[in-house]
């Protein structure tokens, strides 16, 4: 039997019951493929603040740099909003994503087409659509120095490498080798010398995947083609933050943010996340909708583990949870036989694993 350990980073709001459900298919999926998961947890967040006094204990870094892979659920909420910032639960976030070297943030953004028409786009602009966004995610404008602020100034700087362009772009091309072939590289190199930098950056590397058909975009452009025309687009490739805004739009193609999954991964160690927040609103309901974790479960087996065979039946089960018409309450209105729970959800999807 192989054996892999998995930290867990259950976090805030609904981070706790998402995790959950993830680990009860990710047993179920263990139990069919004969794979072991030994599981420790781990304080981030909110949660870490409130025992410890710090959003990021040195505990957590040093446990998750020793594990396998990294489960993470959501951090953040109201009750920390007012703290100054090192001590915001989002500031323990990037630092976490610092200290665990994940450069790599890969966010696919994709249509079932059985929901179709929960997006608030027309259905014909976007079946089909299947993208993948990599974001830069330890670089960029997010890190950059000099930054400050003082009464009457604010600044940040947005620096970029050539070593961290030419990295984050291997991966995107390395997908898109396994995909359709296609990149197209977001910057704005019409007004800023880091973005030509990054264009130039790219262009050299793409000599070495002449199968690659490589485009370059602007990201106000790229703003709009994703809602004239998403379909376009296969693999796109991007800086931290302009990766962090066109990342949300893109999800939201797919109509439902419960849904998309993201995995973060680099030389050490990798983090597969949901891309939803802590949603503190509807913390405790039992209304979240926990696919985005149980797919992010399945992005570990696929990109850290190889355990590509367990990756697949999740992904079908989830598949299947959609075509037999369960819902969970965000995407109730969508041609939905009976509306579940989150825990209902996780059982029914474990049930299709046995
Ligand atoms: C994300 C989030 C984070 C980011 C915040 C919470 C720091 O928006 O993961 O996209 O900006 O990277
Ligand atoms: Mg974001």
């Amino acid at each position: 039997m192989k054996n892999y350990n998995i930290s867990l980073i259950k976090g805030d709001g609904i981070g706790v019951e998402i995790v959950d459900e993830a680990v009860k298919v990710l047993d179920a999926v263990g139990k069919k493929f004969d794979i072991n998961f030994d599981y420790k947890e781990y304080l981030m967040g909110g949660c870490a603040i409130d025992a410890t006094g710090n959003p990021l204990p040195q505990e957590t870094i040093d446990g998750v740099l020793n594990s396998d892979a990294c489960l993470f659920g959501a951090i953040g909420g109201p009750k920390w909003d007012n703290q100054p910032r090192e001590l915001r639960p989002e500031s323990g976030l990037l630092k976490f994503r610092k200290e665990m070297g994940v450069f790599a943030n890969l966010r696919p953004a994709i249509v079932y087409d059985e929901l179709v028409d929960a997006s608030s786009l027309k259905p014909e602009v976007i079946k089909g659509v299947d993208i993948m966004v990599v974001r830069e995610l330890i670089g960029g404008i997010y890190f950059g120095e000099p930054k400050g602020k003082t009464e009457t100034k604010g600044w940040n700087t947005m620096v970029y490498e050539v070593y961290e362009i030419e990295r984050i772009a291997h991966v995107a091309f390395k997908l898109a080798m396994k995909r359709d072939k296609k990149l197209c590289s977001i910057d704005k190199a019409n007004v800023l010398d880091v973005s030509q930098l990054w264009r130039e950056t790219v262009e050299k590397i793409a000599v070495e995947y002449p199968e690659v058909k490589l485009s370059h975009m602007y990201v106000d452009n790229c703003a709009m083609q994703l809602i004239a025309n998403p379909k376009q687009f296969d693999v796109i490739l991007t800086g931290n933050i302009f990766g962090d805004i066109l990342s949300d739009e893109a999800s939201m193609l797919s109509g439902s943010i419960g849904l998309l999954p993201s995995a973060s991964t680099g030389e050490k160690t990798a983090v597969y996340e949901p891309i939803h927040g802590s949603a503190p609103d509807i913390t405790g309901m039992g209304i979240a909708n926990p696919i985005a974790t149980i797919s992010s479960a399945s992005m570990m087996l696929r990109y850290s583990l190889n355990e590509e065979e367990a990756a697949d039946a999740i992904d079908i089960a989830i598949k299947k949870a959609m075509s037999e018409g369960y819902r969970t309450k965000d995407l109730a209105a969508f041609d939905a036989k009976e509306v579940v729970t989150t825990t209902q959800m996780g059982d029914i999807i474990t049930s299709y694993l046995k």
